[in-house]
């Protein structure tokens, strides 16, 4: 099996898939930080930049296809892959069981402007609708909801362990 944590930008996927794979030994596969191998950038800003978005919805799509295949990872993936249908389905075909991790668009903003690495965040009306737009897309492909208040990461990871594992 694998586990997939999806959720908006700042939801806290990487750090609590990054600990929860310490947890339970099994591998961390960080999409973004393997978007950015592949494509020999620096960064979010760099990938944007020299491709486009659409450039980084393909990198996913090949990464989801090789991934999938492998078993007994903690895969955390940026916040648009529910627009990606392709990659998600590599990953849901493939015993891979999709976590959403939810916690209210006012905590999201509070964690998005203390970080300047996301280049689809410009202001927070903006946000708001990408928010909006997304939310029922990350409902639509979770197996389970794990909502999220104030837990930290360490808490969160522990929370998963117990349910899944
Ligand atoms: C994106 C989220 C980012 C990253 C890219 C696009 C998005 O990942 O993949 O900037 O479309 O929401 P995080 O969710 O880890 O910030």
């Amino acid at each position: 099996m694998n586990l997939v944590l999806i959720g908006f930008m700042g939801c806290g996927k990487s750090t609590v898939a990054k600990r929860l794979s310490q947890l339970i030994d099994w591998t961390w596969v960080e999409m973004d930080a393997l978007i950015c191998q592949k494509t020999k950038t620096q960064n979010m800003h760099e990938v944007f930049a020299k491709g486009g978005e659409l450039w980084l919805r393909e990198m996913e799509i090949a990464l989801a296809k090789e991934y999938a295949q492998r078993q007994n990872q903690i895969i955390s993936c940026g916040g648009g892959i529910v627009l990606n249908q392709i990659a998600l389905t590599y990953f849901k075909e493939t015993k891979g069981k999709v976590l959403f991790l939810n916690p209210d668009f006012e905590e999201i903003v509070k964690r998005l402007q203390e970080d300047n690495t996301r280049p689809l965040f410009k202001d927070v009306a903006s946000l708001k609708k990408m928010y909006d737009f997304r939310w029922p897309l990350y409902v639509h492909y979770a197996d389970e909801i794990l909502p999220i208040h104030s837990q930290t990461a360490e808490e969160i990871a522990w929370e998963i362990k117990g349910r899944f594992f």
